[in-house]
C-alpha cells in the first residue's frame, strides 16, 4: 500500500467521498448523529472516549486494513461486512489461520444497550477491551505473540512505520503516539457509530407507543408485534423480555436461550448475549447471515419455532428461567403457523438502510487497496508587511508532527527554509523578513 499525504489547499478539488480520499478537513459527522429521542439512554459510551471524528475516521481506516493482521490478508471487515450489518453470511469466518469458534456478529447499534459487556459469552469487559482481542487472536488475525505469531507490538511498530498512522493519530490524539489503548479507543468509537433508526419500526415508532397499533403496519406485522411484546401468560411470546424494545438490546440478566450446539462439537452453555434484534436482514429481505452463536437457523421462522418448543435438555444448566416451565419443562407457547409467520414480519420491520451504504462505514481504500491521499487542514492566512516586509502564515495542521516550511518562487520549484511545529491546538505560524522578488510560503507534511 501506498500513501500521498498532502497538505495545501491546492488539493481541494478531491471529493472527500472518493475511495481512497480521506480529507480531515472535510470528515464525516460521526460525534453529532441524529437519533430518535425514544434512543437517548442505554448509552454505554465511556466518559473518556467520546466519539469524535477524527477517531471514528482513525477507527474507519483500521477497520477496513488488511495490514492489521500478520499476513496482511484480513481485516475487521473481511468477518463484519457492510452490505451483510457488518456480519457474514458464512457459518464461521475465515482468519488468517483457519475458522472462528462462533457465527460472527453484526455490529449495528452496538453502542446502545443495557449490557456493556461485549461477544456471545460478553467475555470482553467493555467495547474498548474487545476491540484488540481479533487482533491478539491466533486464528483472527494473528498478533497472539504466540504458537509462533508476532506479538502485538510489532503490529504497534508495524502502524508507527505506516505515515498515514502518524498523520491519523495525530489528528485524533494531539500525537503521533500509537500504542494499544489508542488503537481501542478508536476502533471503538467506529463501532459505536454504526446506527441503524430508518426502519419501518422507526416510522411507525415515531407516531405511536409499542403496545399500540402501528398505522403503517401491516395486519400480521402488529400482530407480531403484540406477541413479541406481550408476555407469554398475557398470550404473548414474551420476546421483547429479553430483546428490549426500542433498542432491541439484550437483558443484561438473560442465561442462554436453549442453543447450546458448539461449531466445535459438544455443547457450550456460555452464550447470553445476542446483539440487538435490528437488521437481522438486509433492506431487500435475505438473511444478514445465519442466526444464533452457531449459526444454527437460517430462516426466522426456524428461529420463532426453536421458541415455540424450547428444547428440553438437562444438561442445559444455565437455560434462562424465563424459558422454563413448572415441573421440569420447558417453553412451549403452541403458537399458529400464522402467528409463528407474523412474529417473523414484525423482526423484518427492524431494518434500517442507510447503514448498508453509508459511505462513512465503507471501506476508504480504492480498488487496489491503497488509501491515495490523505488531506490535511490548512487555510493558509498570509499578511504582507507593508512598512517592514515582515511576511506571517498561521494555518491549522495535525498535532504532534514536524513541518517543513518551504518556498517558492513560481509555484513549480519549492525548497525548504526551515521546519515549524504545531501548538497542542494544531495551530501553526512561521514568520520571515521578506525580500523581493516576492515569494510563496507553505507548510509541507514528508512522511
Ligand atoms: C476472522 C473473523 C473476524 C475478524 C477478523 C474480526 N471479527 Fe469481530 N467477531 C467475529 C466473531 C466470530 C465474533 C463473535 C465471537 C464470539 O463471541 O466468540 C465477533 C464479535 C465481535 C464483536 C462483539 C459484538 C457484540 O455485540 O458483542 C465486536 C464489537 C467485533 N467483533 C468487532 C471487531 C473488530 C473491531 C475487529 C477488527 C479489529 C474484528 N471484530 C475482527 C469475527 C471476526
Ligand atoms: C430468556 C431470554 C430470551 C428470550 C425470552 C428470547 N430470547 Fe432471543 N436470544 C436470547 C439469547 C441469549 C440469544 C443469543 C443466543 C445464542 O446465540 O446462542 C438470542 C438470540 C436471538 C436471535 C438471534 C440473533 C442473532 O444475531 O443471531 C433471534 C432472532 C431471537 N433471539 C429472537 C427471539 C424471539 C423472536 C423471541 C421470542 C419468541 C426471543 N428471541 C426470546 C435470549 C432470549
Amino acid at each position: 500500500m501506498k500513501t500521498h499525504i498532502l497538505f495545501f489547499a491546492v488539493v481541494t478539488s478531491f471529493s472527500h467521498a472518493q475511495d481512497g480520499v480521506i480529507d480531515l478537513t472535510q470528515l464525516h459527522n460521526y460525534a453529532n448523529q441524529s437519533r430518535p429521542a425514544y434512543i437517548a439512554n442505554r448509552d454505554n459510551t465511556p466518559v473518556n472516549n467520546p466519539i469524535t471524528d477524527a477517531g471514528a475516521t482513525l477507527g474507519r481506516v483500521m477497520f477496513y486494513d488488511k495490514r492489521m493482521s500478520r499476513n496482511d490478508t484480513i481485516s475487521c471487515s473481511s468477518c463484519h461486512q457492510q452490505a451483510r450489518g457488518f456480519s457474514d453470511t458464512a457459518i464461521a469466518s475465515t482468519g488468517v489461520a483457519g475458522t472462528t469458534g462462533r457465527h460472527s456478529m453484526r455490529l449495528i447499534n452496538s453502542r446502545f444497550g443495557n449490557e456493556a459487556k461485549f461477544f456471545w459469552d460478553e467475555r470482553a469487559a467493555s467495547l474498548e477491551a474487545q476491540t484488540t482481542q481479533p487482533v491478539r487472536d491466533h486464528v483472527e488475525m494473528g498478533f497472539s505473540g504466540a504458537s509462533g505469531d508476532p506479538a502485538f507490538a510489532e503490529l504497534v511498530n508495524k502502524l508507527n512505520a505506516i505515515p498515514e498512522y502518524r498523520v491519523l493519530f495525530a489528528m485524533t490524539y494531539g500525537s503521533a503516539t500509537i500504542n494499544e489503548t489508542n488503537i481501542q479507543k478508536a476502533l471503538a468509537q467506529f463501532v459505536r457509530s454504526i446506527q441503524s433508526f430508518d426502519s419501518k419500526y422507526d416510522a411507525g415508532r415515531a407516531v405511536a407507543a409499542d403496545n399500540q397499533p402501528f398505522p403503517n403496519f401491516t395486519t400480521s406485522e402488529n400482530n407480531g408485534k403484540a406477541l413479541f411484546i406481550n408476555p407469554p401468560g398475557a398470550g404473548g411470546a414474551g420476546c421483547a423480555g429479553c430483546h428490549v424494545p426500542p433498542h432491541f438490546d439484550i437483558d443484561p440478566n438473560s442465561a442462554n436461550n436453549g442453543v447450546i450446539g458448539s461449531l466445535a462439537g459438544g455443547i457450550d452453555l456460555t452464550n447470553v448475549r445476542s446483539p440487538t434484534l435490528r437488521d437481522l436482514v438486509g433492506p431487500g429481505g435475505s438473511s444478514n447471515g445465519p442466526f444464533m452463536h452457531n449459526g444454527a437457523f437460517t430462516t426466522l421462522n426456524q428461529v420463532v419455532a426453536h421458541y415455540n418448543a424450547v428444547p428440553n435438555n438437562p444438561a442445559n444448566t444455565n437455560l434462562d428461567n424465563r424459558l422454563r416451565r413448572p415441573g421440569n419443562q420447558t417453553q412451549n407457547l403452541n403458537l399458529t403457523t400464522q402467528q409463528q409467520s407474523d412474529l417473523a414480519a414484525f423482526m423484518r420491520t427492524l431494518t434500517g438502510t442507510a447503514v448498508y451504504t453509508d459511505v462513512k462505514w465503507s471501506n476508504p481504500f480504492d480498488a487496489n487497496g491503497e488509501l491515495d491521499v490523505i488531506i490535511l487542514p490548512g487555510s493558509v492566512e498570509s499578511s504582507l508587511g507593508a512598512q517592514n516586509a515582515t511576511f506571517q502564515m498561521s494555518c491549522k495542521v495535525a498535532p504532534g508532527l514536524t513541518y517543513t516550511v518551504e518556498k517558492s518562487t513560481d509555484l513549480q520549484v519549492w525548497t525548504a527554509i526551515g521546519t515549524a511545529t504545531p501548538d497542542a491546538q494544531g495551530n501553526i505560524t512561521f514568520a520571515t523578513n521578506i525580500a523581493p522578488p516576492q515569494a510563496f510560503y507553505r507548510f509541507k507534511y514528508t512522511p
